[in-house]
């Protein structure tokens, strides 16, 4: 059996250049095709490659939602009334998602996050007001999917972030001018 009931939550998570915005428009698109009613979301935070729009790395895009807060995103799902929620960079949110997502599957509406699993230097990655983390809402998933990236140094499986240079914080949004994937053995934790 493969189905899910509806109220579902499906978090895709790894490392940075993974493929995981690339992922999250992979399942939108299908639900689209479905003739679904669904929805993206991101954080206003992350503005690497577009204001309205989400962007991956390789520069693929699809409209979306750009809020500012978790509550906005509330507002947003109450006039448009999704059958779906997708939330690209979930990590940018304060802890208040947990309860937000928790409201939204109750109704009905499925979930999808992206979201990054650790900071450079190898921890969870906490939520913006640092009460929780995203581990917090990996334990809540009913499925989730890990992706790898490719070691530049060996081209293993990079299941971790390096950030080229410090620079003292934990929450310094950037793309390759920043970060490079790495694997376990090329890597060091660095903020
Ligand atoms: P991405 O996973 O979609 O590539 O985006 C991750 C974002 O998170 C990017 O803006 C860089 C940021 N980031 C941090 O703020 N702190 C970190 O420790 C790491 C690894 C990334
Ligand atoms: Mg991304």
């Amino acid at each position: 059996m493969n189905e899910y009931s509806k109220g579902l939550l499906w978090v895709i998570s790894g490392p940075m250049f993974a493929g995981k915005t690339s992922e999250l428009i992979r399942l939108y698109d299908r639900t689209i095709f479905a003739n679904q009613k669904s929805i993206i979301v991101k954080p206003s935070l992350d503005n690497r490659y577009s204001d309205s729009e989400v962007a991956t790395h390789d520069n693929r895009t699809r409209k979306s939602f750009i809020v500012n807060n978790i509550e906005e995103l509330n507002e947003i799902v109450a006039k448009e009334l999704p059958e779906n929620v997708f939330i690209d960079e979930a990590q940018f949110f304060s802890s208040k998602i947990l309860n937000v997502i928790d409201d939204l599957r109750k109704l009905g509406i499925n979930v999808y996050c992206s979201l990054l699993n650790q900071t450079s230097e190898g921890h969870a990655f906490p939520f913006m007001d640092k009460k929780q983390d995203v581990s917090s809402l990996l334990v809540k998933a009913d499925h989730i999917e890990t992706f790898s990236a490719v070691c530049p140094v060996c081209g293993k499986n990079a299941t971790k972030t390096y950030k080229i240079e410090s620079s003292g914080n934990e929450v310094d949004v950037g793309g390759s001018n920043k970060y490079e994937p790495r694997c376990y053995e090329h890597w060091e934790p660095k903020k």
